[in-house]
């Protein structure tokens, strides 16, 4: 893993994962983005309005500018052997100030039930925890959304309650359950930190 450096640096972190790696976006991954998010099995448990190849190359674009402003950690999971984006995984809303930021993550449905977002998610956690020093990381997730639930609670995130109506999908506002994880439950306390 080479993830060291500090959110707000010129490059963002890459994570080597053997077959899969984490990378930074990039123009052109609007195409797999959008290949997958048009799909509404990945979209029908989340509040992921619906998209196009062009709102998703300004959502890249965004994403790009957002790291090196210290606001967003939005990395490309992809397979190795040929760079081909699978997914996304990273942190919205990084506040420095708070030392906290909301996990968010992605997959197309052909890599489902293979591991694979656990491993993405397990990567940017003990980089967010060990590297940037956030001191918590929290995830809003819609009650209906089993999958990711699971893998939340795989990755040892607490479950901290129900957020009412919180977002609205498809015009219906839906229930949210809010899941964190804290430095201290990774083994880290924040005194341990400058
Ligand atoms: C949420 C999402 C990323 C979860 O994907 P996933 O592949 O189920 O998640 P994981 O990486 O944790 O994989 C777990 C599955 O892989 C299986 N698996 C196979 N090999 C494994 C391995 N080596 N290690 C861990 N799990 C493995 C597990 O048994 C489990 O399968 P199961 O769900 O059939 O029991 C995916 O469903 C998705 O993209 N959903 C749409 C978008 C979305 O909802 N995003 C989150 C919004 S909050």
């Amino acid at each position: 893993m080479n993830g060291a450096a500090a959110l707000g640096d010129k490059n963002p972190p890459l994570f080597d994962l053997g077959d899969l790696r984490l990378r930074p976006l990039r123009l052109g991954d609007e195409l797999r983005l959008a290949e997958y998010l048009g799909d509404p099995l990945v979209t029908e448990h989340t509040s992921i309005p619906p998209v196009t190849l062009e709102s998703l190359a300004a959502a890249v674009r965004r994403d790009i500018a957002a790291y090196t402003e210290g606001t967003s950690c939005r990395l490309a999971l992809a397979r190795s052997e040929d760079d081909a984006l699978i997914g996304m995984c990273g942190f919205n809303s990084w506040s420095l100030v708070h030392r906290h930021a909301e996990l968010a993550y992605e997959l197309a449905p052909a890599y489902w039930g293979r591991g694979y977002m656990r491993r993405a998610v397990e990567a940017v956690l003990d980089w967010a925890f060990h590297s940037v020093a956030l001191n918590r990381v929290h995830a809003f997730v819609m009650t209906s959304n089993v999958r990711s639930i699971g893998l939340l609670e795989r990755c040892r995130f607490v479950r901290e309650g129900t957020l009412r109506q919180f977002r609205v999908a498809r015009g219906i506002p839906r229930d949210f359950h809010v899941y964190a994880l804290l430095a201290e439950d990774s083994g880290l306390n924040y005194s341990d930190r400058d």
